[in-house]
């Protein structure tokens, strides 16, 4: 018995997105995940419209989000509302998400890609957007099956991730302490973006998900 999923499920199936149990069941991720920001007056960002059915699914989700919604297209948008904000931009273009930025700087509570999944795709708009996540938000990385299917040596997302775990210890490994918060002077300049802003990294199946500090 697990009610925030099923209820979480029910609404992405009604919705019609893949992420629901009828195929890739996100739900007992999501449900988990987004628990503390449904209530929540977040500002919320999903890379992959196609229809719109996971943007119907998370204006029932979260009541109180603003939530924005960007695609390379809009020719297979079936669902468009006035509750939602919508901007074409392509997800693997450095300056298409600048000027993204530019007009929506956020910073967000919970970014979700869900776009073309290359790997060029994803890290591209991971350097872009991580860097606007919220302190304690979220970034989330959907359908990572695809980061194996062209090898998962240097350049795949998969091998980008994994390196992010030895960032995420890297204070713990290089000092034998693991607060973040007490960094030694002398180790300080060794502090990256990652190692400094990664709290935590996370694994579900097909799904990764990095929380900002
Ligand atoms: C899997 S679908 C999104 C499904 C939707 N999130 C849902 O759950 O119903 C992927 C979307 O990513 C978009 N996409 C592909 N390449 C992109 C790019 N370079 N930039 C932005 N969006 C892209 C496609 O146009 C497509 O609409």
């Amino acid at each position: 018995m697990n009610t925030p999923y099923r209820s979480l499920d029910a609404i992405a199936r009604e919705a019609g997105t893949d992420k629901g149990s009828q195929w890739h069941d996100y739900m007992h991720m999501y449900a988990h995940e987004f628990a503390r920001f449904k209530d929540e007056p977040i500002r919320f960002l999903e890379i992959g419209l196609w229809e719109g059915a996971s943007a119907k699914l998370w204006e029932t989700y979260f009541p109180k989000a603003e939530l924005h919604f960007l695609d390379i297209s809009f020719d297979a948008l079936k669902y468009r509302s006035g509750r939602s904000h919508y901007h074409l931009c392509n997800q693997e273009d450095p300056a298409d998400l600048q000027r993204f930025l530019s007009q929506v700087p956020g910073p967000f509570d919970i970014i979700v890609d869900d776009g073309g999944h290359t790997a060029r795709q994803q890290l591209t708009s991971f350097s872009h957007l991580f860097p606007r996540v919220q302190s304690g938000g979220i970034y989330v990385i959907e359908d990572l099956h695809s980061s194996y299917w062209g090898g998962t040596g240097p350049g795949s997302t998969i091998h980008f991730l994994k390196a992010l775990v030895d960032e995420v210890n890297f204070i713990g490994a290089r000092t034998g302490r693991a607060s973040q918060a007490n960094v030694p002077d002398e180790v300080r300049p060794e502090m990256t973006f990652y190692r400094d802003q990664v709290r935590s990294i996370s694994f579900s199946s097909s799904v990764a998900v990095i929380e900002r500090r």
